[in-house]
């Protein structure tokens, strides 16, 4: 290789390195987004709690709530600490009430949790998101990812919810 051609090979390797460096950084930054939990309806289900008009917290999570968690969860559920892949669903539908009766009705959303300590480091270990209605696309804005990694800090591992054999 002739000098100027080493120049510009040496160059070369060095934009290449300061190009794969940026991306690094740029993940690290970046929350990678949480995916769909397909099927999760044949997790285990932990458990069930109906937001009713009398609770303050009705306007923001009214409804019916059922909790499911993968096999990985449920070790977290049995240890305290949620191993990385636990997924934890919070299956929020609406209450349909006729003469005394509670029903399921329409998919409110599908809140998940996602334990990966690598792609989620900033936020205690948990990718959290948020998919509306029936969408299998994640509609969560930072300031609402901001607001579960708040309130879910006081959790057990950030989970509330406790299973009940
Ligand atoms: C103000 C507090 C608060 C905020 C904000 C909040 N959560 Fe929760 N979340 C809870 C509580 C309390 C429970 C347990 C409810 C129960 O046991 O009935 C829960 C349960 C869950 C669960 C089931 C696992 C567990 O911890 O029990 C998931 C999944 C979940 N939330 C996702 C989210 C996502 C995603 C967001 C943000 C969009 C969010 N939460 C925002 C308080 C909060």
């Amino acid at each position: 290789m002739r000098g100027s051609q080493t120049i510009t090979f040496a160059l070369g390797v060095v934009g290449v390195c300061a190009v794969s460096l940026a991306a690094r950084a740029q993940t690290a930054s970046t929350l990678e987004p949480v995916q769909y939990p397909e099927s999760y309806r044949h997790f285990v289900h932990v458990k069930s709690t109906v937001i009713g008009k009398d609770s303050p917290d009705f306007q923001r999570n009214g409804g019916i709530h059922h909790f499911y968690a993968n096999d990985k969860a449920m070790e977290g559920y049995r240890t305290g600490l949620f191993p990385d892949g636990s997924v934890l669903v919070d299956d929020s539908l609406e209450a349909q009430e006729s003469a005394g009766k509670t029903t399921e009705g329409a998919r409110h959303r599908v809140a998940v949790m996602v334990k990966d300590h690598d792609r989620y480091s900033s936020t205690r270990g948990w990718g959290f998101e948020v998919f509306k209605g029936d969408s299998h696309e994640g509609s969560l804005p930072a300031e609402g990812r901001a607001a579960c990694v708040r309130c879910h800090a006081s959790g057990r591992d950030s989970v509330f919810s406790e299973y009940r054999p």
